[in-house]
């Protein structure tokens, strides 16, 4: 079986632990966009990893992990990543591919990402300043791009860079009178990373058709959520990649129709972080709680998650985007101790009911969003394995977003470690 796995969400949906417990099946697990702006905690018995870059079935030793051609790769993160690994005695040697296509985020990415949204004040998008936007943007644009292919070749990755870098001085000084960067410091850097990370950099297309080929069994896992998708997402306020399911098959350079299972994973409740709108937040003291509760602060910024109501509308949109087979639902003991649960099961817009989510941003600002009331429930459900042993009021509300979003729920996550899952 081939699975993908995405977010419904706008990210953090807790895809990790999914694509943990699914890559004990696979031979193969895929990171197909995205870069260091991910970030995945995998728990393993006391163990926690937080990865940012690796596919997460690299905690697995047994595990194939694949870097493929849209990621955006910041060669600093990864080589962190991979020594950290190694140091808790995890070694990625002879089984990491990184694609020599992927694009490499470097020092003047991160700089003009942190000098554009300083510059953008009440207008920023709030990035996680990783150089994401700018390293996608300099792949759109071609002439100023440096792959990981690049870094086989020092001498004429110099002259590139040379020019590259001349051409950002000038840009950055003109815009936001920015001190230079030194060619350098950059080029010594590609330098000393590509030692470590050229064994891994290889064709991964044709690999992962090989591994087609042969049968073998492929993890697809999807980074950031579907409303963060470039051209499907609530634009400006997304990601600068197709993070959707629409963004694997270009991602990747496998066809979606290898995938056996798409599996959408959403939280039982929404969350948000950076700017642009959300119609079932709650900036009051159920925002609060789920806050606490569910340790809602960014793995990779430390920022605190906007938090707010269960919105079907979203989930439904998302599910649609991907031919989303069936549905995991994260965090469902977060929500424990709450009176009454709301879920969010249409927009009023200008007067009028909607249950198809505008990712048009102007419309999703005027949107109210329509609830729905259930119970909630006070019994511990973090050791709950068995559907039917949950509270009857969570077997509910369970049931109630599976019947709006017309969607299996098939894993219910009842808390953060990688066991505690109730399978249906
Ligand atoms: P960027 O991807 O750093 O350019 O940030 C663009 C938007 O996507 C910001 O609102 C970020 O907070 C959001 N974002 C990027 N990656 C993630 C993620 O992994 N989880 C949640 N939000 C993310």
């Amino acid at each position: 079986m081939n699975y993908c796995v995405i977010g419904l969400q706008w990210g953090d949906e807790g895809k990790g632990k999914v694509v943990d417990v699914l890559a004990a099946k696979s031979d193969i697990v895929v990171r197909y966009g995205g870069g260091a702006n991910a970030g995945h905690t995998v728990i393993v018995g006391d163990e926690r990893f937080a990865l940012h870059l690796l596919p997460s079935g690299s905690v697995r030793p047994e595990t194939t992990c694949v870097i493929a051609n849209a990621v955006v790769v910041d060669p600093e993160v990864l080589t962190e990543e991979i020594e950290g690994l190694a140091q808790r005695s995890i070694s990625l040697e002879g089984r990491l591919l990184i694609s020599e296509n992927a694009h490499v985020v470097l020092d003047y990415h991160k700089h003009e990402d942190r000098l554009r949204e300083e510059s953008l004040g009440k207008n920023k998008i709030g990035t996680t300043i990783r150089g994401i936007g700018p390293c996608y943007a300099d792949k759109v644009g071609r002439s100023y791009a440096v792959r990981m292919g690049d870094l086989r070749d020092l001498d004429r990755l110099k002259e590139k860079l040379t020019r590259i870098v001349e051409y950002k001085n000038k840009l950055f000084g003109a815009l936001y009178d920015a001190e230079p960067i030194s060619i350098e410091s950059i080029f010594d850097k590609c330098r000393s990373f590509a030692d470590g990370l050229l064994p891994f950099v290889t064709d991964t297309t044709e690999f992962l058709h090989g591994a087609v080929a042969e049968d073998k069994s492929i993890l697809f896992e999807g980074a950031q959520g579907s409303l963060l998708d470039l051209d499907h997402g609530t634009f400006p306020y997304v990601t600068s990649s197709n993070s959707s399911p629409l963004g694997m098959p270009s991602g990747s350079g496998v066809p979606a129709k290898m995938v056996d299972k798409f599996i959408g994973v959403a939280k039982a409740y929404t969350t948000r972080v950076g700017a642009g709108p959300f119609p079932a937040e709650q900036e009051n003291e159920t925002g609060q709680y789920i806050r606490d509760k569910g340790h809602e602060y960014g793995t990779t910024t430390g920022r605190p998650r906007r938090c707010g109501w269960f919105d079907a509308v979203a989930v439904a949109y998302s599910v649609a985007l991907g031919a989303i087979d069936e549905v995991a639902m994260m965090h469902l003991d977060t929500l424990t101790g709450l009176d009454e649960l709301n879920i969010c099961r249409s927009y009023q817009i200008d007067g009028q009911a909607k249950t198809f989510f505008p990712a048009n941003i102007d419309r999703l600002d005027r949107a109210e969003a329509v609830y729905e009331t259930l119970g909630g429930w006070n019994d511990d459900i973090t050791e709950v394995r068995d559907f039917g042993e949950l509270p009857a009021n969570a077997q509910s509300y369970v049931l109630r977003v599976e019947e709006l979003i017309k969607k299996p729920i098939t894993m219910i996550g009842v808390g953060p470690r990688r066991d505690q899952i109730i399978n249906r």
